[in-house]
């Protein structure tokens, strides 16, 4: 802009100096005429004068000095036919007029001189010389043109030296302005650019302050409003940090929603309940996210916070997920946000995965009413044991009545098997509700066998093969109810996945630990030909709660059977195979309880896992 104006200003002088010429041109040919108007004239007349006086020589003499007065070339007289009769410079064909001047005898007009211009760019006046009203000749004189251009010479000289002083006054200026006004300008414009393309770096701040004036104040102003933009985003920064860290570790899910019901913003949590990815919400509505009926509850929630302007709390909302179908709960408040005091923007919706809590609730009153049972079994079984007791003294005595014979007899030896039968369930039902609860060595052997026998019928009911494999002698220093919930829990898992019947193998044998084998000890093996399990389930049998058995299983049997072997420093071993087309399926768990384990002082916690001894039967 600046080059502009500096081109503008030497156009604007050249211009002039243009216009200043040509004025100054035809003023000097205005000046050369008038000049030479008047030097024909004064010399007409002083050779008139010299005529009159009778001393032609006189008109020479002033022939003479006419051409050597500055300005002038040629001065000459004529007699009127035109012939020469003096000049002031003797060239040979300067003695004679030349046409042109010739030509204007004729039209000379006898009051005033008469100035023109001829060949070459020549221009001469011409005066006529009087003597008493006679024509005596013609005064000639041209003008030395070279000395009129020499004068315009120095114009145009003095007109040049001004217009470079002043173009370079103007340049100089020019440069000052720059500095002054220009260069501030620069920089805050760079500034500006720098700060819309990225608003991040500060590479370019502050901006250097190069003048004194309003524009290095106006610098100074800017580089401050930057330093508390920065320093206003840092702060905002901070806060969004806060929140966005809030919102990726709070343990709850988090979603915003906008008026349509579609997806502003989720938290990985949220991303977590629902399966989908975190990117994949944005923009999405609800029902292309959560299944259908979940996704009209929540909207109908996110509605009416629109609607309301209210929150919405605790909204139990119940559904199934994953190849299992297993049961989940949330519970869902939700709650308006405002960006402006009128205006709700988003609903944001907080959602709590309650589903282990409600699981844990309803495995908790069924465990509860379970125990209850337990204990009603077992006062029953104590209460039968007293007439039972009194039957068996009254039957030993009818046996042994000498009366007796026959097929008396034989009833009454039956009557008393029977009522033994009683009496070892009841036997068996107090044993389970009394268990020690200090460790001891027990007999796997009896162990086994009074579990067994006491599922005796619902594996006749099944239709289930039983293979038992286990020395008499065989024994575990353990606490033995809890080895007997733990075995039980397989059992009954086992006689769970085959409902239509199979194979059920029970073993016990003394072997080595898998990992370690200095370390010896029982392995107790419980195997079925059952509906097996898949890798996903199997990876989760030991988790408290995990069931796939609906209304029928708490899923706590595997998870206290694992703490159990762990108390007892033992190991379990699980191998299954779903049933799939072909092949056949079944499952084999396998435990190994060290021999001379350190179990002192762990008692009490045996009576802790004793409750869900009714749950596991
Ligand atoms: N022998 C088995 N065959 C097939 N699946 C099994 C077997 N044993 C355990 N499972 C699977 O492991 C899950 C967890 O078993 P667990 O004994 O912990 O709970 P549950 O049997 O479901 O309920 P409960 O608390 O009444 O025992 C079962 O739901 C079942 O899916
Ligand atoms: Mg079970």
């Amino acid at each position: 802009m600046l080059a502009g104006l500096v081109l503008l200003e030497a156009l604007s002088i050249l211009l002039f100096a243009v216009l200043l010429i040509s004025r100054q041109a035809s003023e000097v040919h205005e000046r050369a005429r008038l000049r030479l108007g008047h030097q024909a004239t004064s010399m007409a007349l002083q050779a008139s004068e010299a005529l009159r006086q009778q001393r032609p020589g006189w008109v020479g003499l002033s022939v003479t000095m006419m051409g050597e007065t500055p300005g002038v070339r040629l001065a000459k007289v004529t007699d009127p036919a035109g012939n020469v009769l003096f000049a002031s410079a003797g060239e040979p064909d300067e003695m004679r007029l030349d046409p042109a001047e010739r030509a204007q005898i004729p039209l000379k007009n006898p009051k005033e001189p008469t100035v023109f211009d001829f060949a070459g760019n020549r221009m001469e006046s011409v005066d006529a010389i009087y003597t008493h009203s006679d024509l005596r000749g013609y005064a000639w004189v041209e003008t030395d043109r070279a000395w009129d251009y020499e004068q315009l010479n120095t114009i145009e000289r003095g007109t040049e030296i001004f217009g470079v002083i002043w173009v370079l006054a103007s340049a100089l200026l020019v440069l000052l302005m720059a500095r002054a006004i220009s260069r501030p300008l620069a920089i805050l414009h760079r500034g500006t650019r720098a700060l819309m393309l990225s608003p991040d770096n500060e590479s370019s701040f502050p901006l250097p302050v190069t003048v004194h004036n309003e524009f290095g104040d106006l610098i100074e102003a800017f580089n401050r409003m930057v330093a508390s933009i920065k320093e206003q985003r840092a702060g905002l920064n901070n806060t969004l940090s806060l929140l966005d860290s809030m919102l990726a570790n709070a343990p709850i899910g988090l979603a915003f929603f906008d008026r349509n019901c579609r997806f502003v913003r989720v938290n990985d949590v949220f991303a977590g309940m629902t399966g989908v990815p975190i990117n994949s919400h944005l923009g999405r509505t609800l029902p292309e996210v959560v299944p259908a009926a979940v996704a009209g509850q929540l909207e109908e929630s996110v509605q009416r916070v629109f609607a309301t302007e209210a929150p919405v709390r605790d909204v139990e909302l119940n559904g199934k997920r994953g190849r299992l179908n297993l049961p989940w709960t949330w519970l869902v408040s939700a709650y308006p946000v405002r960006t402006r005091p009128d205006e709700v923007r988003w609903t944001g919706v907080i959602v709590l995965d309650a589903t282990e809590r409600k699981r844990s609730e309803e495995a908790l009153r069924r465990t509860e009413k379970l125990a209850a049972t337990g204990r009603l079994a077992a006062s029953i079984a104590h209460e039968i044991n007293n007439p039972l007791e009194a039957v068996t003294n009254l039957l030993f005595l009818l046996k042994n009545y000498c009366q007796l014979e026959g097929s008396a007899l034989e009833y009454a030896t039956l009557a008393e098997l029977e009522v033994k039968r009683i009496a070892e369930i009841t036997q068996q039902t107090l044993r389970f509700y009394r268990q020690s609860t200090l460790p001891a060595r027990a007999t796997m052997a009896e162990l086994l066998d009074s579990l067994l026998s006491l599922y005796h019928v619902r594996l006749n009911a099944l239709a289930i093969q039983l293979t038992k494999k286990f020395d008499a002698e065989l024994d575990l220093y353990c606490f033995a109810g809890e080895v007997r919930q733990v075995i039980a829990n397989l059992l009954v898992n086992a006689m769970d996945a085959m409902p239509g019947g199979g194979r059920l193998q029970v073993r016990a044998r003394r072997s080595r630990r898998w990992n370690e084998p200095g370390t010896e000890g029982v392995r107790i093996t419980v195997a079925d030909t059952g509906l097996g399990m898949d890798a996903e389930v199997q990876e989760r049998i030991f988790e408290a709660f995990f069931t796939t058995k609906d209304v029928t299983g708490t899923g706590l049997g595997l998870w206290v059977s694992h703490e159990i072997i762990l108390k007892h420093h033992g190991l379990v071993h699980v191998r299954s195979r779903a049933a799939e087309s072909g092949k056949s399926s079944g499952t084999v768990f396998q435990i190994f309880f060290p021999d001379n384990q350190d179990l002192a002082g762990q008692g009490t916690q045996a009576t802790g896992a004793r409750t869900t001894v009714p749950a596991a039967v």
